[in-house]
């Protein structure tokens, strides 16, 4: 199995923030802090990346990671080519690596792999040259490394700190890849009190989230928290007959305005989007004063950015 360091400790894939230190987290971060600029005034840019070429390969629908991953390369000056990968195509990651030999006759330097299979970054990371990276945009329920990244950014710009934080993560638990990278990424970075909070159905297996406590009571779950995440209902990856009822999932797991004054008066609201509003969250707190929702796709280019730029930055327009 390829690691995702080179053995001088650098990062050449990212497929999991699994095992990343937190002065690697830290110093992802801090990269990614100067590339943010607000709205309104022009994007960050260079040329860091001038003569690198990204390929997105996304088998999943995706609206903002795969239109950040684009944006982050090309405001580092490289080429990107989006495949659109067919469904039907795609049997197993057989025709996924005859996809990335072609590309990689083409001289593609990082795929950008998004996937509802568990195992195919790695697969890829297993097989490419080794001047070529691999970036994990979602794997499966288990990763989802860069939206870790780009909502502890969020947190430590509203919050400055994450020790001694609160942090609720409500809602499909079970299937997100979006809670278990916040969970490595967030302990790592030194949160200690993480609340995962769900009913019974929706709740992961014992064994994991290690650290976290669990919660099946929801104003409890968020009494006094620092930051409330809320998860998308993860129908593609449930049993449909197990889907539960959108009203009446809101009336017990929606969050109102009502139910956020159980968390801290200056709770931050947060959802990797895409919403479903009125069945995990309600409009009005959505486009609330406390959501940091939109900072959180703002986030996702200068995140993006920054790993790309770590991965290819030492080779990136040498000729
Ligand atoms: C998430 C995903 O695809 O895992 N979206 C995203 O990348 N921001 C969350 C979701 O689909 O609910």
């Amino acid at each position: 199995m390829t690691e995702q360091l080179r053995p001088d400790g650098s990062l050449r894939h990212l497929l999991t923030l699994e095992g990343l230190s937190r002065p690697q987290l830290e110093l992802l971060l801090e990269r990614a802090q100067h590339l943010v600029r607000p709205l309104g005034a022009r994007a960050a840019m260079s040329q860091a990346l001038a003569g690198a070429t990204v390929a997105n390969l996304f088998t999943e629908p995706s609206t903002r990671t795969r239109v950040s991953f684009e944006l982050a390369a090309k405001r580092l000056g490289a080429h990107v080519v989006n495949l659109e990968m067919q469904l039907s195509s795609r049997v197993k990651g057989e025709s996924m690596l005859d996809t990335v030999y072609t590309l990689e006759s083409l001289h593609v330097d990082a795929f950008v792999i998004r996937d509802a299979q568990a195992g195919v970054p790695q697969l890829v990371a297993d097989h490419v040259a080794p001047h070529v990276s691999v970036l994990s945009a979602g794997e499966a329920h288990l990763s989802h490394p860069t939206q870790g990244l780009l909502d502890a950014l969020t947190i430590y710009q509203r919050k400055q700190r994450f020790a001694g934080l609160a942090v609720a993560i409500v809602g499909d638990i079970r299937h997100s890849r979006v809670a278990r990278s916040n969970w490595h990424a967030l302990r790592t970075l030194g949160v200690t009190d993480l609340r995962i909070v769900a009913p019974p159905a929706l709740m992961p297996e014992a064994h994991e989230f290690a650290g976290a406590t669990r919660c099946s009571d929801f104003s409890a779950g968020i009494d006094g928290a620092d930051v409330v995440m809320m998860l998308r209902i993860q129908k593609e990856r449930m049993d449909q007959a197990n889907l539960p009822d959108g009203a009446r999932y809101f009336a017990a797991w929606g969050l109102t305005g009502a139910r956020l004054k159980e968390a801290r008066p200056d709770a931050i609201v947060m959802h990797p989007q895409p919403m479903n509003r009125g069945i995990e969250i309600a409009p009005e707190v959505a486009d609330g004063p406390q959501s940091v929702i939109r900072d959180q796709v703002r986030n996702g280019v200068a995140v993006r950015m920054a790993v790309l730029a770590e991965v290819l930055g030492t080779r990136a327009g040498s000729t």
